[in-house]
């Protein structure tokens, strides 16, 4: 458990959000986008986790946005970025044709898949976005 907690402490240590901004923000508010659709999408998978808990059906919005929306900096697109978006946007898919019975690893797959990305890109919200799994 240690290790983990130092691992983490190091990931953070590159995270997209301690580096200084080198890009004046889009949006007056100071948001890009592509952060305002992550926060979203959050939002979404934070009620749609309530629902695989409980059994229930899971709205699965059209988030293919992610391909194209502006970042706050245009290095946080790495060159990976339109794969793992596409592996994640799969997921997505793949959730919608699950029965009950895989209801919770398919959901659980769309999480790995935003970490996956963020482990490429920017390791800063994994903590966060690690909260939305569900235990089995
Ligand atoms: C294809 C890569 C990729 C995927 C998939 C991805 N993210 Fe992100 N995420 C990013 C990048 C890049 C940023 C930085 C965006 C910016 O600052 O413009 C980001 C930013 C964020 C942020 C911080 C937003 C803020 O307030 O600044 C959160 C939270 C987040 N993502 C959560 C998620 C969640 C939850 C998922 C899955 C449902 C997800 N991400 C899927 C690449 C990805």
């Amino acid at each position: 458990m240690k290790l983990f907690v130092i691992l983490f402490a190091s990931l953070l240590f590159f995270a997209c959000a301690n580096e200084p901004k080198k890009v004046e923000p889009t949006n007056p508010n100071g948001d890009s986008e592509l952060a305002l659709l992550m926060r979203k999408m959050e939002n979404h998978w934070k009620t749609a986790k309530k629902a695989v808990e409980e059994g229930r059906p899971v709205e699965t919005p059209d988030f293919s946005s992610i391909l194209s929306a502006k970042p706050t900096d245009g290095s946080m697109k790495m060159p990976s970025f339109d794969g793992f978006a596409e592996a994640y946007l799969a997921q997505i898919e793949t959730l919608k044709e699950t029965d009950k019975g895989t209801q919770k690893k398919s959901y659980n797959n769309i999480i790995n898949a935003c970490i996956v990305c963020h482990e490429n890109s920017c390791s800063g919200p994994i903590p966060r976005i690690q909260k939305l799994l569900i235990s089995q």
